[in-house]
């Protein structure tokens, strides 16, 4: 089945069910849960970090790439999991964390005792330049005694990787032929945009020095070595970048199959339509023009230039986006339906984040006691610094914490909803008890409309292999899109309000079938109402 057709659920492994009663989530129980993601029907599964690491930043600080973590189980565990997934017909896709490594790594720790071949692997200055760590602060620290500095382009833990040097390359792409050889199918290759810096650093006041190292064209020649050395020689694996401040004309390179680099990226543009002026800890509405421009011009674009997206609504690093899209005290099941149609029906590879497929929403949390995350941390921090009231700043940080999404899965309404029995590493959401799977498949409907969805991307070609245009002309509520392959039209259309509105459809698709909708709509005429978050998708 090509990458195109498929669908990949992704697993934050500390939150997933915990089977040794830790508080932490762990291999055994994703292996636990397989039956679950068989009966939604997803074909791939991708781990968030499962490596040896401090967890300073939750696994992507990374201190050994061919290991297990004890707190996730053994490298028995392990081989289990991928056996019991091929049982059932569904691949694994690893996370590989290669801009940097934690300063915990064995290759950090020998060029911090002074070996000169390892202190080549790291990106060491005399003087640091002015770029901006994305977790705040500025971007370089001393490098132990020596006067010189290190750079992070995250977590003072993450120290950046020297991608120039061939050796360092040569070790990364190792990791890649261990897994491969434990039968893995799939690669999520975080920031993977911006492994190639300039030769030359230097102060870069613009953007917090971004443009000296974000989608250079050594990224490219890097990402395509990798993909010759690797991956490239198995057509089975999938391939998806996560790319940071990045632009379509990249991402097409990234992604058109000539260039040999890989299948499809991650791209955050859609998820900063709520950040006020550019910047993610800020309150705003989001920006429903911005959101369909977007999509469009990705769709498009992206479609012209043979490029292929990765569509996803939710993941780790995103508060869920049921609340920040959509009125969940009121329309929460029609809305997670809505958001689900305008991403599995468009033009891509759908990802489900954990959670999703019942609807999960933000823990709600009261305190900044209940949140983990180092970014949220410092931003908080910065945030009073700034000066903004105690108050404002954890409304800010409980908009748009990372944590959000990272609270344990909700399995049923037991005291730690069927995660564990002892208490998780991070709260569970007030929620819990009213939606968690026990209950979405009991009297629930958001767990079918997603198994539906995917049985759909099976049925008809157009969804997995159709083009992309924008429907016109633009409604002020609904994002709307048709897709086209060999005779065959899909249009879907998402009212992304709760006000009702109506909308003309075009004559041809009058005699066609509503192939999906969340208001089970039978019938339909030229002048369509939609409730609403109301989504329909018709074929003709
Ligand atoms: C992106 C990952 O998704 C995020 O969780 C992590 O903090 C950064 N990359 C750094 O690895």
């Amino acid at each position: 089945m090509s990458f195109k057709e498929k669908v990949i659920y992704q697993i934050y492994p500390k939150s997933f069910l915990d089977t040794n009663q830790d508080g932490v989530g762990d291999l055994p129980g994703i292996e636990q849960k397989l039956p679950y993601l068989k009966r939604l029907g997803v074909d791939m599964v991708w781990l968030s970090p499962i490596y040896p690491s401090p967890q300073k930043d939750n696994g992507y600080d990374v201190a050994d790439y061919t290991s297990i973590n004890p707190m996730f189980g053994t490298m028995n565990d392990f081989d289990s999991l991928m056996a019991t997934a091929k049982k059932y017909g569904i691949e694994i896709m690893l996370d590989m964390v290669f801009n940097h490594v934690s300063t915990e790594h064995e290759w950090f720790q020998k060029a911090l005792a002074g070996d000169k071949k390892y202190q080549d692997y790291f990106i060491l200055r005399e003087e640091p330049t002015d770029w901006v760590s994305k977790f705040g602060g500025n971007a370089w620290a001393s490098f132990g005694d020596t006067g010189k500095y290190y750079l992070h382009l995250y977590d003072i833990t993450q120290a950046d990787l020297n991608w120039r040097n061939p050796e360092v390359r040569e070790e990364l792409f190792n990791v890649l032929r261990f897994w491969m050889d434990k039968g893995i199918k799939g690669f999520r290759f975080d920031v993977i945009n911006v492994i190639g810096k300039d030769e030359v650093l230097k102060n870069c006041p613009e953007n917090d020095g971004k443009p000296a190292y974000t989608d250079k064209p050594i990224a490219h020649e890097f990402i395509r070595m990798m993909n010759q050395a690797t991956y490239g020689k198995d057509a089975e694996i999938v391939t998806v970048g996560e790319m940071s401040f990045t632009t379509i004309e990249d991402c097409i390179l990234y992604t058109n199959p000539k260039r040999e680099e890989l299948n499809m990226t991650f791209n955050f543009h859609h998820l900063k339509v709520d950040y006020k002026d550019g910047k993610k800890w800020t309150l705003m509405p989001f920006d429903f023009e911005k959101l369909k421009e977007l999509f469009h011009t990705w769709g498009t674009q992206m479609s012209e230039g043979s490029g292929w997206n990765a569509l996803f609504w939710n993941n780790h690093d995103q508060p869920r986006a049921l609340n920040r899209f959509i009125d969940v005290d009121n329309y929460r099941v029609v809305g997670s339906k809505m958001l689900a149609s305008s991403i599995h029906l468009n033009r891509g590879t759908p990802y489900i984040y954990m959670g999703e497929e019942i609807g999960m929403l933000d823990p709600d949390f009261d305190k900044m006691e209940d949140y983990v995350d180092v970014e949220s941390l410092n931003a908080y921090q910065e945030l009073l610094d700034a000066g903004k009231s105690e108050q404002e700043a954890f409304k800010v940080v409980k908009a748009k914490s990372r944590d959000n999404s990272r609270t344990p899965m909700q399995w049923d309404s037991g005291e730690y909803s069927g995660f564990s029995q002892s208490a998780p590493w991070l709260g569970l959401g007030k929620s819990a008890d009213e939606i968690n799977v026990a209950k979405e498949l009991q009297e629930g409907s958001i767990f079918t409309y997603y198994q539906q969805l995917i049985k759909l991307r099976k049925e008809y070609p157009v969804i997995a292999e159709g083009s992309y245009e924008a429907f016109l002309p633009e409604h002020p509520q609904i994002y709307g899109f048709v897709r086209r392959l060999e005779g065959h039209s899909l249009l879907v259309l998402n009212n992304f309000f709760s006000q009702e509105t109506t909308i003309k459809l075009p004559k041809e698709c009058l005699s066609g079938e509503v192939l999906i909708d969340n208001y089970e709509t039978k019938s339909f005429e030229q002048e369509l109402r939609l409730k609403p978050y109301q989504t329909i998708a018709i074929y003709y």
